[in-house]
């Protein structure tokens, strides 16, 4: 049986989890305004790997006999998208708020003594680290093409080869 802190806790990333997927929907949404849909193709991919994240915690609290809590997701985090940099500097913030989060769900399930718990989020720990280095990635390569438009299409090609 869960208990009620680590419930609520994971309740609580359950919606962040949906949120990212919200927010790197957005990112798509202006790619394929912008016609870039190798880097569209990435945030698609991205987003449904969110989706994949908030069903592991979905999983686990009805799995531990819990009960999932939907909350509001929300909109602050959709904004007005003016270039791929500054949409993949965002990416990167936001896996790094992410990483946090998941740092603190580590803290409490050693707090509360939720052994299953803890190895449940060993998972997500190794991905933060995969996500922070690939967001960061892709920053590197847009701040060291800047504006030159031949060097927006290398990018977005390359991105447009994401596989999983
Ligand atoms: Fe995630
Ligand atoms: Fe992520």
């Amino acid at each position: 049986m869960i208990g009620k802190k680590i419930q609520d806790a994971f309740n609580k990333q359950i919606n962040e989890e949906l949120a990212s997927a919200y927010l790197y929907l957005s990112m798509e949404a202006y790619f394929h305004s912008e016609g870039l849909e190798g880097m569209a193709h990435w945030m698609r991919l991205q987003t449904q790997e969110e989706i994949a994240h908030a069903m592991k915690f979905f999983n686990f609290i009805h799995e531990r006999g819990g009960t999932v809590k939907l909350q509001t997701i929300s909109a602050d985090l959709h904004k007005n998208w003016k270039s791929p940099l500054e949409i993949f500097q965002a990416s990167y913030q936001h896996e790094q708020h992410i990483t946090a989060c998941i740092n603190d769900l580590v803290k409490l399930s050693k707090e509360e003594e939720d052994y299953p718990a803890s190895v449940f989020l060993q998972w997500f720990v190794t991905e933060q680290v995969e996500e922070e280095a690939n967001t960061s990635q892709v920053v590197q390569m847009l701040e060291r093409v800047g504006d030159s438009g031949n060097g927006i299409y290398m990018v977005d090609q390359a991105l447009g080869r994401r596989g999983a």
